[in-house]
């Protein structure tokens, strides 16, 4: 299998009046083509951060203080502008925003939104964009009829149908989804999930699914990275993830999904909140709620290691001396 994307050591951070963001703090991964993977992790920890850095589209004050990305091989941090809009944004890797359904224009229709950009990035005249669109609409399982539409005449899974025709319109290899179903409601969610299930496997497109709830990326992701303030805590295969999760803020994580082992377990919460990432604890970042932390754990950060094939995990109760 070949790698499409591969980030190393990335810190993304955001230079407020307030203070330094370490928002992304030494992020590495690895994707192969057409495989998909889970990020997930609470609110605040850097998912979508992270997914503006692979685009490129960190907004300001943000900015990738260090690290590659790269995309077929090719480091993107080293690109101008021009040349990530003319090659890769889009084309390579794309993405469906968080919150995207809701920010669709609601003065144009929904065909003029789609077709925008199709003679824009593609250089296509409407008629052959219009044509497109109808494909892409088809794709994602939707009537040509709603290209004449507007946004407030769709329900919500037919507005989030449209960001994916959005963002799978110029073919890319990658799709990063940022919390594609959390509007939406459970029955919508896995019909959502089934879309984007279909068009990985008839489209080979690798796809990042990046959400605060475990229990979405049992239904699509065969591999699992968990984010905590800034870095991945842990990374495995899914199944690895879910049978044997080694990092307490995994376990804890999965403990907080009902749906996961039935409903016999009541859902546990995990006390506290992620910390404040302009003034990370030192140490591991999850000893202040760490029910299992030990005499190392506030010293010192413990590295990211394999510890058994493929399944890698940072926490000193796991580190090899
Ligand atoms: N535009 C911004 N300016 C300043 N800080 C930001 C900005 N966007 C995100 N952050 C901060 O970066 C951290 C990570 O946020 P985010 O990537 O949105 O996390 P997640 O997607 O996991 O909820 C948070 O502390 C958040 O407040
Ligand atoms: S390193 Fe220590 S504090 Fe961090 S997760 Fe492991 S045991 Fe808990
Ligand atoms: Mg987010």
């Amino acid at each position: 299998m070949s790698t499409v994307l591969e980030v190393d050591n990335l810190r993304t951070y955001f230079f407020t009046l307030r203070g330094v963001v370490r928002a992304v703090d030494g992020v590495s991964l690895r994707l192969n083509r057409g495989e998909t993977l889970g990020i997930v992790g609470e609110s605040g920890c850097g998912k979508s951060t992270l997914a503006w850095s692979l685009m490129k589209l960190v907004p300001p004050p943000g900015r990738i203080v260090s690290g590659t990305i790269k995309i077929d091989g090719i480091d993107i941090t080293k690109m101008s502008e021009a040349e990530v809009r003319r090659k890769i944004r889009w084309r390579k890797i794309s993405m469906i925003f968080q919150g995207a359904m809701n920010a669709l224009n609601p003065v144009y229709k929904v065909g003029d939104q789609i077709i925008e950009p199709l003679m824009y990035h593609m250089g296509m005249e409407r008629e052959q964009a219009l044509s497109k669109a109808e494909q892409l609409v088809e794709a994602v399982g939707l009537p040509p009829e709603i290209l004449d539409r507007y946004p407030h005449e769709l329900s919500g899974g037919q507005k989030q149908r449209i960001v994916i025709a959005m963002a799978i319109a110029m073919e890319p290899d990658i799709i990063i989804a940022d919390e594609p179903t959390t509007a939406l409601d459970v029955v919508v969610q896995a019909q959502i999930l089934n879309l984007m299930k279909r068009l990985h496997k008839e489209k080979n497109i690798s796809i990042i699914l990046i959400t605060h709830d475990l229990g979405v990326v049992t239904e699509l992701s065969e591999k699992i990275a968990v984010m905590y303030a800034g870095k991945i805590v842990e990374f495995g295969s899914a199944e690895e993830i879910f049978e044997k999760p080694l990092h307490p803020y995994t376990q804890a994580l999965i403990r907080a999904v009902p749906r996961l082992k039935g409903d016999i377990h009541k859902l546990e919460y995990i006390p506290g909140t992620p910390p404040d990432l302009r003034k990370p604890p030192q140490g591991c970042r999850f000893h202040p709620r760490c029910p299992k932390r030990f005499e190392p754990c506030d010293k010192e950060d413990p590295p990211l290691q394999e510890v058994e094939k493929n399944h890698w995990v940072a926490c000193w109760l796991h580190v090899k001396r």
